[in-house]
């Protein structure tokens, strides 16, 4: 049931093509039933509307907004009042509701620490999210690809896995496709990774963000519905107008929000309600966004502070630590999830810290340490949310299938020979210069870029017309 959940999720990305000309968006912005029949819905972008299909089964609820079965749809158009009660019923997020925040939809709890579903900790999986940030290419890939070995498993004998966060300068599009052929998630940095993005508007984000799934669709051939996720650069969230594009393009959850150091971990919560934490970006969205979750990132410390805090793993400072010191301190990191409320322990890393081969043994040591204790699994960001989702007690999963490779549709594998594409790149202010990029597929006629993300040398100013031509 798990993965039906996002495919309700999932729905508004599902975009059919069709005579559009006829509906007029009573709202510039939204999503709106269709008054024909409650397969549809419209999602207006700009006043503009795009006639959107739900899953096939599915049918469009018109007060949640999201297709889902058949009798639970409220189907619409259904009038608001002159003050609407569906229509944004919160400016600003309220504190946690219990009455009203059920599961699979919606979680939160008083201070963000309570387990899902009411298990014990001892039923609880104690799941482990590796994560990348940044460009992969061949400074980082083996690195990357020698954590994955295919011995080293999970108690269901699948392989370990792990999200990566693709920016898209420097990437090579041939070795991404390979991390998601084996089994790797694949998840939405931006495309330029700039500072100061945090202010930017809905449509520099909506550039950022859906611009870097199309140029992984094109050059890596990830379809969109594989790709739910999305990190803001510098853990810097961008206010609502970041949650409002991954509302509209069809992502499902967020990893940009940093914890403070605190005793007891947070688990991940959706942003119906107020962040049961204060915000350490400063930056992070104030209004209500129905069913978006949450992976916050809890601050790695030890007790003593020695190494400081960081949200990255490769931000504490543990350069000058051997092996066995760096598996000593993430050992006591790790325990304050796993002998407390196990709330899953996110590793974020960029490549600095496979350029010590001290921080990578100790990495190594640790996953042969953690693999050892019990009910302890290593999952991608969309795997430990479809265990939030329907939680289940730690002794069965042996047969939960969202964590199992053998239920996995395996996508086409990728080519031997890739084309090794030399581009001239046109940064929007900047001189011009040659990038690199390996990919599958047929070479673009320039790198591409926010505006221009299939590289035709044509500004794409119109991003969302692009995204729903699908
Ligand atoms: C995996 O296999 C390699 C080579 O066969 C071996 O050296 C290594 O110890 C194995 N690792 C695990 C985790 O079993
Ligand atoms: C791209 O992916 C689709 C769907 O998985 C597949 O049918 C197609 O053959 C792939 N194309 C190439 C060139 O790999």
């Amino acid at each position: 049931m798990g993965l039906s959940i996002l495919i309700v999720l999932t729905a508004i990305a599902v975009v059919a093509q069709g005579d559009t000309n006829s509906y007029t968006c009573p709202e510039p912005s939204g999503n709106f039933a269709d008054p024909v029949t409650c397969r549809r819905f419209y999602q207006c972008v700009d006043g503009h509307p795009y006639e959107t299909r739900c899953p096939s089964g599915l049918y469009f609820d018109d007060i949640s907004k999201f297709c889902t079965f058949k009798n639970e749809a409220r189907c619409g158009p259904i009038a608001t009042t002159p003050a609407p009660v569906t229509e944004a019923p919160i400016d600003l997020a309220v504190k946690c509701d219990l009455a009203n925040c059920q599961l699979p939809h919606c979680y939160c709890s008083k201070d963000g620490t309570i387990i899902p579903g009411g298990l014990e900790p001892s039923k609880t999986p104690q799941m482990i999210v590796m994560t990348f940030d940044g460009a992969v290419n061949v400074n980082n890939y083996d690195k990357y690809t020698n954590i994955f070995v295919a011995n080293r498993t999970n108690p269901n004998g699948c392989p370990i896995r792990g999200t990566f966060f693709i920016s898209h300068e420097y990437s090579n599009y041939e070795q991404i496709q390979r991390l998601h052929y084996e089994g790797h998630e694949l998840a939405v940095e931006t495309i330029s990774v700039e500072k100061g993005l945090e202010g930017q508007t809905y449509e520099r984000w909506a550039q950022e963000m859906v611009g870097m799934k199309e140029i992984l669709t094109k050059f890596s051939n990830i379809t969109g519905e594989d790709m739910i996720g999305m990190r803001a650069p510098y853990l810097k969230p961008g206010r609502n107008a970041q949650y409002e594009v991954l509302q509209d393009f069809g992502f499902v959850w967020d990893s940009s929000v940093g914890v403070p150091p605190i005793r007891v971990p947070v688990w991940p919560y959706t942003l119906d309600y107020k962040i049961p934490h204060e915000c350490k970006a400063g930056t992070c969205p104030t209004r209500s966004f129905q069913g978006v979750w949450e992976l916050p990132l809890n601050a790695h410390h030890v007790e003593s502070f020695e190494g400081g805090h960081c949200p990255y793993m490769d931000q504490c400072v543990l350069f000058n630590h051997d092996p066995d010191q760096v598996l000593e301190w993430l050992v006591e990191d790790f325990e304050r999830h796993y002998k407390q409320n196990r709330a899953p322990y996110m590793m974020p890393f960029h490549t600095t810290w496979f350029q010590s081969a001290e921080l990578e043994k100790g990495l190594i040591k640790f996953i042969e340490w953690a693999r050892q204790q019990p009910n302890v699994w290593f999952v991608t960001a969309t795997q430990a949310l479809l265990w939030i989702t329907e939680p289940k007690p730690a002794d069965t999963l042996a047969t939960f299938e969202p964590w199992d490779c053998k239920k996995r549709t395996v996508p086409t594998q990728p080519c031997n020979l890739p084309n090794k594409c030399q581009l001239v790149f046109r940064p929007p202010n900047g001189p011009s210069s040659t990038r690199y990029m390996n990919t599958c597929f047929d070479c673009p006629d320039q790198y591409p870029w926010t505006g221009d993300y299939d590289g035709n040398g044509q500004e794409e100013t119109e991003i969302y017309n692009k995204q729903n031509r699908k």
